[in-house]
């Protein structure tokens, strides 16, 4: 029985999401399990969220409301932007497959880095597009050879800064010397999920290239230094117009009511969105220390997670912390065999994970 399956669907991979904790206490019989894996984060989320949570138990019964209208004035306000320039969904993933739905045809072409956040990869294929993937360059996007690589098939081209699985950003001036070079009818996507995680005074200010470049489209999401993951909520800015597209096929109660009301508690919380970004600045730093102490190399990153080189075989370092408890991202599953992805914890956490990292690499060159 085929159940008349499209092609697309049949040729399509899972996405292997990072391992649960439930899943790993369950097959190990642990039950201390600390996940480094999926870029989430350690200091949970603001306290007003959880306030705000509590008070709405009482209205599980009532659907959303479709537009998310007090979220959307919370942050035109803060952006100086029209509401109508912003569109919300169950995360920038499912931001992603709309953008994806509106505008890839069969044929079509859509230009990404090689190595980045998959979704753009597989809802690319899963229109019949053609996913065209530039390699990176020493562990940084290739802008160059991305702008090169246009042609008049491409319909959308990726930018993921800082990029993940790297970790690495582009700067405000390198994108500035290729913009000019896409063409307009191109949309450009910066996805900038880590973004409040940089530090650099070099990032580019997408809302601002925005006012100048009318294809030009943000993604954002509060899964990450908001602490938001489990609530799924993304948002995207670009031109009325384009916005207008997007909300014709985005389901219509794609937010969740917990979702819309934390976001506008979490966009007003200031405070704990300074604290995340400091103790990530700090822990960045602590973790690099270490592997500079280790003499192993990783990629500067600006985002919540490094990308360190494990000298060899990633699996048996993966399969190391697993049996101890930690739960990191192996290279071999990221296209950068050799390498790990591990998100930045608590501090204890981070240390303890340093010692696991040094004895696994010690076990592993020992055999
Ligand atoms: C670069 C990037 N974009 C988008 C997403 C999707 O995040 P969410 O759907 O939770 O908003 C992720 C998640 O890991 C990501 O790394």
């Amino acid at each position: 029985m085929n159940y008349n399956v499209r092609d697309e669907v049949k040729g399509m991979a899972k996405y292997v999401a990072g391992k649960p904790i439930a899943e790993v206490k369950r097959e190990l019989g642990i039950d201390k399990v600390v996940k480094l894996a999926s870029n989430e984060n350690p200091l949970g989320c603001s306290k007003k969220v959880k306030e705000v949570i509590m008070e709405l138990l009482g209205e599980v019964n009532m659907y959303p409301d479709a537009t998310s209208y007090e979220f959307k004035e919370c942050l035109s306000t803060k952006l100086n932007i029209t509401r109508d320039m912003i569109f919300c969904g169950a995360g920038s993933d499912s931001l992603i497959n709309v953008l994806c739905t509106v505008v890839l045809d069969k044929g079509d072409e859509s230009l990404m880095p090689e190595i980045t956040f998959p979704r753009y990869e597989s809802n690319t294929l899963l229109m019949g597009a053609t996913p065209v993937k530039i390699p990176l360059k020493n562990n940084y996007l290739d802008l160059e050879a991305m702008v090169d690589a246009i042609t008049d098939k491409t319909k959308i081209i990726w930018f993921c800064n800082p990029n993940n699985p790297t970790g690495s950003m582009f700067t405000a001036k390198e994108f500035n010397n290729i913009i000019d070079k896409i063409p307009r009818e191109v949309l450009i996507v910066m996805d900038e999920a880590y973004g409040e995680y940089v530090t650099s005074d070099e990032y580019p200010d997408s809302l601002e290239l925005l006012k100048k470049y009318r294809n030009i489209i943000i993604l954002r999401t509060f899964s990450k230094a908001y602490g938001l993951a489990s609530l799924r909520f993304g948002y995207g800015i670009a031109r009325e117009e384009l916005v207008d597209y997007l909300n014709r096929v985005i389901n219509a109660f794609d937010t969740n009511l917990f979702a819309q009301k934390s976001a506008v508690e979490a966009l007003k919380d200031e405070e704990f969105l300074a604290q995340v970004k400091a103790f990530n600045e700090e822990e960045r730093d602590y973790l690099t220390s270490q592997f500079e102490k280790m003499k192993l190399e990783y990629v500067p990153s600006q985002a919540n997670f490094l990308m360190v080189n494990v000298r060899g075989d990633d699996k048996s370092i993966h399969e190391y912390l697993l049996q101890r408890g930690y739960i990191i991202r192996p290279g071999f599953l990221l296209d950068m065999p050799g390498w790990l992805r591990v998100s930045i914890g608590t501090k204890e956490e981070n240390r303890e994970f340093c010692k696991l990292l040094g004895e696994a690499i010690e076990e592993r060159d020992s055999k």
